[in-house]
């Protein structure tokens, strides 16, 4: 065990018994505990630290050389020791002339390339050019993927809808991921396939999921158009991969492929080619500002110092949080009904990064690592399990999300509703951390209405939501995640564990053809036949 972390521990030693409500009264606490950077504004002085804390966190920071470990990252150096490559979401947004040479090449120009590509499929959209097999123009357009391939740009499309340009106006924009095809199967009733275009995101186009949505969407065309297979992918289909050749062989044409890196984690991509329905939605300029919002706060990751840099603070917290007072659940609670997919995004982000147990040296780790995450649209999350927080058992540790500023020049009821959310954000955050001494009036009341408190959280406040401040939240969070698994010593880059369940399934394909009994264990046989069963009696 380390220094820092000796002595982390005696602080927690130290701390035992200490309540927020004690903390909060530190002086100047907000000042000395909130800090701002990119647009947006991050509260900790909700978290169960005192300074002593704070600076020996910092110690860590320093102990693990985080500053060699960001220089890495950002260079291109290999921090994919498994998969032999580097991660360079950050180069994905990189502003136009600028350098980033890794292997003798600068990236830049090729990611400023596939934006100019990118910004000649949306113009061609959005101005009614790209025609379906009856001449008449795309006006529907259906993502298909799943994981990274959807969660990023599905989230970012509904949070920022309202800054969609006029351009975009007759263009809709519609997500398909799960392999059940339940959300296609509606979708296909409604749609008509001479305006559809479908774009298939894949990173390594092998995803059985996306290739099952996709051929039934291929089906459906050839169904509903009686014309030739090959024709209509090619006039019908996009295909957004790192791998092209497999997308070719598939049937889309060259000219139709957004092409990206494979140095660009699913998780992380959709600054990439990945982001097309976003530039779809809002814009090319829309989206080079989400781009621009990311690349702000990768800057200031890369030149703030420790102890007011916002993902190396946000995660140190989490450090704090999980291997020092034994909070392994973390609530997501945006306050405000745009960001209601950033649970959903963040739960991969965070739990396929981090979600491991095996360090850099193949040695099992000693301690906790990504703790469960989850989340819900914070003011409706108060009405379904905020009573868990309140008043169960179990420690959480919450993420409060909101912009100061809404429905600037709308009606003055939206204006009321914002107030009212913001309200209760600060409420909620109030009572987790006090408890009862959030009450004004404290008298005697029975069990059951008494509110222990002491449940951390932080407050990221934006100024306003838009495509800046959102890139600048996402990269917070992706740079949080670094930093954690930095400190545990893992690599947040592959996802080993979500490769079995793939080829399990493969194999169990079969046997749902053709049923073995006694080829699996009994819990599996037993539902084969049952399943068996229940097909063939109807
Ligand atoms: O199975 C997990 C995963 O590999 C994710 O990491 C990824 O975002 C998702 O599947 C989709 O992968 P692809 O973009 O290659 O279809």
């Amino acid at each position: 065990m380390s220094h820092a972390w000796n002595k982390l521990q005696a602080s927690a030693e130290r701390l035992r018994g200490v309540h927020l409500r004690d903390l909060l009264q530190s002086e100047q606490r907000f000042e000395k505990l909130s800090f701002n950077a990119a647009h947006l504004l991050l509260d900790l002085s909700r978290q169960r630290i005192d300074e002593q804390v704070f600076a020996e966190l910092l110690e860590l920071a320093n102990e693990r050389q985080l500053d060699k470990a960001i220089k890495s990252l950002l260079r291109g150096e290999i921090v994919n020791p498994t998969e032999n490559r580097p991660a360079l979401h950050s180069a994905l947004r990189m502003p136009a002339g600028t350098e980033l040479i890794v292997d003798k090449a600068n990236l830049v120009d090729g990611v400023q390339a596939t934006l100019e590509r990118m910004t000649d499929f949306v113009d061609k959209i959005h101005a009614g050019q790209w025609r379906g097999y009856s001449g008449r123009a795309i006006s529907e357009v259906v993502n298909i993927g799943v994981g990274g391939s959807d969660l990023g740009p599905l989230m970012v499309c509904e949070a920022l809808h309202e800054f969609k340009p006029q351009a975009a106006d007759g263009v809709n924009i519609h997500f398909v991921s799960s392999m059940d095809g339940s959300q296609l199967s509606n979708l296909l009733l409604e749609l008509n396939p001479e305006t559809t275009l479908f774009v298939l995101s894949s990173k390594s186009f092998g995803t059985l999921d996306t290739l099952a949505n996709a051929a039934t969407a291929i089906d459906w065309l050839v169904e509903r158009s009686g014309l030739n297979r090959e024709l209509l992918i090619q006039q019908h289909f996009i295909g957004v991969t790192a791998s092209p050749e497999k997308a070719i062989a598939w049937g889309i044409a060259e000219d139709s492929i957004l092409k990206f890196w494979d140095w660009t984690g699913g998780r992380y991509s959709l600054w990439s080619g990945i982001g097309l329905p976003i530039a779809l939605t809002i814009g090319m300029q829309g989206f080079r500002d989400l781009l621009a919002g990311a690349h702000a706060m990768d800057s200031h990751f890369a030149q703030a110092s420790y102890e007011e840099n916002l993902p190396i603070l946000l995660a140190l917290m989490g450090i704090w949080n999980i291997n020092f007072q034994d909070i392994h659940a973390h609530a997501i609670l945006p306050y405000d009904g745009r960001l209601a997919h950033l649970p959903a995004y963040l739960e991969q982000l965070e739990m396929e990064s981090n979600g491991k147990s095996v360090k850099h040296d193949g040695e099992l780790s000693d301690q906790r690592t990504c703790p469960i995450l989850w989340g819900e649209i914070g003011p409706n999350a108060q009405h379904a399990f905020y009573q868990l927080l309140h008043q169960g058992t179990e420690p959480v540790m919450s993420d409060f999300i909101v912009p100061a500023r809404r429905y600037e020049g709308r009606a003055a009821g939206l204006l009321e509703q914002h107030q009212l959310a913001l309200a209760n954000c600060l409420a909620q955050a109030r009572v987790l951390a006090l408890g009862d001494a959030a009450l004004k009036d404290d008298s005697e009341r029975p069990p059951w209405q008494r509110y222990a408190g002491n449940q951390p959280s932080s407050v990221i406040l934006m100024e306003t939501l838009n495509p800046a401040s959102l890139g600048s939240l996402i990269a917070l969070y992706e740079h949080k995640v670094y930093v954690q698994a930095v400190i545990w010593g893992i690599n947040p880059f592959d996802q080993w564990g979500v490769e079995l369940g793939k080829k399990v399934a493969n194999d169990l394909i079969e046997a749902l053809r053709q049923p073995v009994s006694g080829s699996y264990d009994q819990a599996t046989d037993g539902l084969l036949a049952a399943i068996q069963q229940l097909q063939e009696e109807n």
